[in-house]
């Protein structure tokens, strides 16, 4: 039997392109960049299975493809709202993503992010990398404790759970929960957390928010003008979801003018293009998406892909089949 063809859009570490290449004839696209809406068509006409990533923009633009070869996208990443989910649905495409292998280490950076802001550690690393760090003095560079306060999570699946879990028995932190449908009282009680019926409920309470949330559509500009002013005048906002869940023109307009403690974000609407009036804010810590860089994780992500490929060309319902 011939194997099926696969076209991996970007580079994967070593292990997992050796993997894939046992099984499968893979097409890797070895410039490592995104890839054009034409690029993808063209690939959707060609192979038997297409491997994104969440730099790769599935719109209904990129999926008019009428009868496409390809039956199977599976994406490397949790998030897949950059695949475009009636598209996909009308040309029965199967979609699966790669979820639990990177939840510790996207919560890891939100704990990151958090520290960081609350700490004031990228104001202080810059000043020191500029050379102007005069010594250490009573009043210099005085953030806000984290331990003891209150943390509220927007989503709370597997990474917001693992967010919960390193504030709540690492930071003695108390959690308050928004989800859209309702949790457990078990899986709540792990944390001791408190699920609430709105963001608006949420946000007043908390001294930390947390988003965990999916992008797309549905959650865009979840947090709005409206909302940032329920915040509490000192509270910090952490996004490591999608960038969209911000509005980021608000959110600037928040950090410029005081009206919340600080924001740490690893994501961003429309990246890797930053507005450069955030880079303006100093009470703003930025990474470039790093939530699930570590070997292990990625590592763990392909290997992820690599099951569901073969649980879908063995005949058998892929694990993480989301569309
Ligand atoms: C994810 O897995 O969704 C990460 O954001 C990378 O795509």
């Amino acid at each position: 039997m011939v194997n099926p063809s696969v076209l991996v859009t970007r580079r994967w570490p070593a292990a997992v392109e050796a993997q894939l290449a046992e099984n499968y004839n893979v097409v890797l696209n070895t410039g490592d960049t995104p890839m054009s809406p034409a690029d993808i068509r063209q690939a959707l006409k060609t192979y038997d299975a297409v491997l994104p990533t969440v730099t790769d923009t599935l719109s209904a633009e990129a999926l008019d493809v009428p009868g496409a070869q390809t039956k199977i996208i599976a994406n490397y990443g949790v998030g897949y709202s950059h695949i475009c989910e009636p598209s996909a649905r009308e040309l029965g495409m199967t979609v699966t993503n790669t979820p639990d292998v990177l939840s510790e280490c996207t919560a890891d950076i939100a704990m990151t992010l958090m520290l960081m802001v609350a700490r004031r550690a990228g104001e202080g690393e810059r000043e020191l990398r500029a050379g102007h760090w005069t010594g250490w003095r009573p009043t210099h560079l005085v953030g806000t404790k984290v331990s003891g306060k209150t943390l509220g999570i927007v989503g709370y699946g597997r990474i917001g759970q693992e967010m919960a879990r390193r504030a709540h028995h690492g930071f003695g932190m108390d959690v308050l929960v928004y989800n859209r449908s309702q949790i457990s009282p078990d899986v709540l009680a792990h944390c001791n957390a408190t699920q609430v019926d709105t963001i608006d409920e949420l946000l007043p309470q908390c001294d930390f928010v947390s988003l965990h949330c999916p992008g797309g559509a549905a959650n865009r500009h979840l947090i709005n003008s409206r909302r940032l002013d329920l915040m509490k005048p000192n509270a910090f906002l952490i996004n490591t979801a999608r960038g969209e869940v911000i509005e980021e023109r608000a959110l600037i307009q928040a950090l410029m003018f005081d009206m919340i403690g600080g924001a740490a974000l690893d994501v961003f609407d429309g990246e890797p293009r930053i507005s450069p009036d955030l880079l303006q804010c100093d009470n703003l810590v930025m990474l470039p998406h790093l939530g699930s860089a570590t070997r292990e994780a990625r590592e763990a992500m392909g290997f992820r892909v690599l099951d569901n490929l073969s649980d879908f060309f063995q005949g058998r319902e892929p694990r993480d089949r989301v569309i």
